[in-house]
Protein backbone atom coordinates (compact mmCIF):
# COMPACT_ATOMS: atom_id res chain seq x y z
CA UNK A 1 0.00 0.00 0.00
CA UNK A 2 0.98 3.60 -0.73
CA UNK A 3 1.93 6.41 1.47
CA UNK A 4 0.13 8.63 -0.94
CA UNK A 5 -3.93 8.21 -2.08
CA UNK A 6 -2.72 10.38 -5.52
CA UNK A 7 0.55 10.97 -6.66
CA UNK A 8 1.30 12.81 -10.22
CA UNK A 9 4.81 12.96 -10.74
CA UNK A 10 6.84 14.71 -13.41
CA UNK A 11 3.87 15.99 -15.13
CA UNK A 12 3.85 18.25 -18.30
CA UNK A 13 1.49 19.85 -20.33
CA UNK A 14 1.78 21.86 -23.32
CA UNK A 15 -0.59 23.92 -25.64
CA UNK A 16 0.33 25.17 -28.37
CA UNK A 17 2.90 27.90 -27.51
CA UNK A 18 3.03 27.14 -24.09
CA UNK A 19 4.00 25.09 -21.59
CA UNK A 20 1.62 25.18 -19.00
CA UNK A 21 2.99 22.38 -16.66
CA UNK A 22 6.30 21.88 -16.17
CA UNK A 23 7.88 19.00 -14.49
CA UNK A 24 4.87 18.93 -11.92
CA UNK A 25 4.94 17.04 -8.80
CA UNK A 26 1.79 16.59 -6.19
CA UNK A 27 0.84 14.05 -3.61
CA UNK A 28 -1.44 13.50 -1.70
CA UNK A 29 -1.79 11.62 1.57
CA UNK A 30 -5.10 10.46 2.69
CA UNK A 31 -7.21 12.29 4.56
CA UNK A 32 -4.98 15.31 3.47
CA UNK A 33 -6.48 18.18 2.25
CA UNK A 34 -3.99 20.19 -0.29
CA UNK A 35 -4.44 24.57 -1.60
CA UNK A 36 -3.25 24.80 -4.85
CA UNK A 37 -2.58 28.47 -5.08
CA UNK A 38 -0.72 30.56 -7.81
CA UNK A 39 -0.57 33.01 -10.12
CA UNK A 40 -3.14 33.76 -13.25
CA UNK A 41 -2.29 30.79 -15.99
CA UNK A 42 0.21 29.55 -13.13
CA UNK A 43 -1.18 25.82 -14.26
CA UNK A 44 -3.86 25.22 -11.21
CA UNK A 45 -6.86 24.13 -13.59
CA UNK A 46 -4.55 22.34 -15.98
CA UNK A 47 -3.18 20.76 -12.66
CA UNK A 48 -6.47 19.36 -11.88
CA UNK A 49 -7.50 18.34 -15.43
CA UNK A 50 -4.61 16.62 -15.89
CA UNK A 51 -5.48 14.76 -13.08
CA UNK A 52 -9.50 14.22 -13.92
CA UNK A 53 -8.53 13.02 -17.39
CA UNK A 54 -9.99 16.29 -19.14
CA UNK A 55 -6.37 16.79 -20.37
CA UNK A 56 -3.91 13.98 -20.72
CA UNK A 57 0.10 15.06 -19.52
CA UNK A 58 2.69 14.82 -22.28
CA UNK A 59 4.50 13.53 -19.70
CA UNK A 60 4.22 12.01 -16.23
CA UNK A 61 2.43 9.55 -14.34
CA UNK A 62 -0.68 9.17 -12.03
CA UNK A 63 -0.67 7.37 -9.40
CA UNK A 64 -3.70 5.97 -6.92
CA UNK A 65 -3.09 3.70 -4.16
CA UNK A 66 0.29 3.49 -5.61
CA UNK A 67 -1.23 1.65 -9.00
CA UNK A 68 -0.41 3.96 -12.26
CA UNK A 69 -3.72 5.32 -13.70
CA UNK A 70 -3.98 6.77 -17.71
CA UNK A 71 -7.53 8.42 -18.00
CA UNK A 72 -9.34 9.11 -20.61
CA UNK A 73 -11.83 11.11 -19.87
CA UNK A 74 -13.27 12.49 -16.49
CA UNK A 75 -15.30 8.99 -15.72
CA UNK A 76 -12.19 7.28 -16.37
CA UNK A 77 -10.84 9.36 -13.19
CA UNK A 78 -14.34 9.27 -10.96
CA UNK A 79 -14.26 5.09 -11.69
CA UNK A 80 -10.47 5.67 -9.78
CA UNK A 81 -12.09 7.85 -7.12
CA UNK A 82 -11.00 11.54 -8.67
CA UNK A 83 -13.36 14.05 -9.21
CA UNK A 84 -13.73 18.14 -9.73
CA UNK A 85 -16.59 19.67 -8.41
CA UNK A 86 -16.37 22.76 -10.88
CA UNK A 87 -16.69 26.62 -8.82
CA UNK A 88 -19.09 27.34 -12.29
CA UNK A 89 -20.78 24.81 -13.23
CA UNK A 90 -22.18 24.49 -16.96
CA UNK A 91 -26.19 23.76 -17.22
CA UNK A 92 -27.52 22.75 -20.76
CA UNK A 93 -30.36 24.76 -20.30
CA UNK A 94 -32.00 23.43 -23.30
CA UNK A 95 -31.56 19.78 -21.74
CA UNK A 96 -34.01 18.63 -19.03
CA UNK A 97 -32.68 17.94 -15.60
CA UNK A 98 -32.26 14.39 -15.58
CA UNK A 99 -29.93 15.22 -18.85
CA UNK A 100 -27.69 17.56 -17.19
CA UNK A 101 -27.11 15.42 -14.32
CA UNK A 102 -26.55 12.55 -16.63
CA UNK A 103 -24.60 13.77 -19.63
CA UNK A 104 -21.81 11.82 -20.50
CA UNK A 105 -22.88 9.09 -18.28
CA UNK A 106 -26.27 8.20 -19.32
CA UNK A 107 -27.93 4.82 -17.75
CA UNK A 108 -28.58 2.67 -20.65
CA UNK A 109 -31.43 -0.65 -20.96
CA UNK A 110 -29.13 -2.40 -23.93
CA UNK A 111 -28.92 0.26 -26.60
CA UNK A 112 -31.05 2.34 -25.08
CA UNK A 113 -31.81 5.31 -22.90
CA UNK A 114 -32.94 4.10 -19.66
CA UNK A 115 -34.77 7.43 -18.85
CA UNK A 116 -37.32 6.06 -15.96
CA UNK A 117 -34.39 4.84 -14.15
CA UNK A 118 -32.61 8.52 -14.78
CA UNK A 119 -35.67 10.28 -13.90
CA UNK A 120 -35.72 8.06 -10.71
CA UNK A 121 -32.00 8.71 -9.66
CA UNK A 122 -32.51 12.51 -10.94
CA UNK A 123 -35.45 13.13 -8.19
CA UNK A 124 -33.67 11.50 -5.27
CA UNK A 125 -30.73 13.97 -6.01
N1 LIG B 1 -7.10 24.49 -23.53
C1 LIG B 1 -6.04 25.30 -23.59
N2 LIG B 1 -5.47 25.60 -24.77
C2 LIG B 1 -4.38 26.39 -24.83
N3 LIG B 1 -3.77 26.93 -23.76
C3 LIG B 1 -4.28 26.67 -22.56
C4 LIG B 1 -5.45 25.84 -22.41
N4 LIG B 1 -5.73 25.75 -21.08
C5 LIG B 1 -4.81 26.50 -20.45
N5 LIG B 1 -3.94 27.05 -21.33
C6 LIG B 1 -2.77 27.88 -21.00
O1 LIG B 1 -1.99 27.16 -20.04
C7 LIG B 1 -1.49 28.04 -19.03
C8 LIG B 1 -2.00 27.56 -17.68
O2 LIG B 1 -3.41 27.85 -17.61
P1 LIG B 1 -4.34 27.40 -16.41
O3 LIG B 1 -5.72 27.69 -16.85
O4 LIG B 1 -4.01 26.00 -16.03
O5 LIG B 1 -3.87 28.36 -15.25
P2 LIG B 1 -4.57 28.67 -13.84
O6 LIG B 1 -3.47 28.59 -12.82
O7 LIG B 1 -5.75 27.79 -13.64
O8 LIG B 1 -5.02 30.18 -14.05
P3 LIG B 1 -6.29 30.98 -13.39
O9 LIG B 1 -5.85 31.40 -12.01
O10 LIG B 1 -6.45 32.17 -14.29
O11 LIG B 1 -7.49 30.08 -13.39
C9 LIG B 1 -1.95 29.42 -19.41
O12 LIG B 1 -0.90 30.02 -20.16
C10 LIG B 1 -3.16 29.18 -20.31
O13 LIG B 1 -3.34 30.22 -21.24
MG1 LIG C 1 -7.81 28.16 -13.33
Amino acid sequence: MSEYVVELKNATKRFPGVVALKNMQLSVKPGEILGLIGENGAGKSTLIKVLTGVHQADEGQIFVDGVEQHFKDPNDSAAAGIACVYQELNIEKLLSITDNIFINKWIKKGTLLDYPTMHKKAKEV
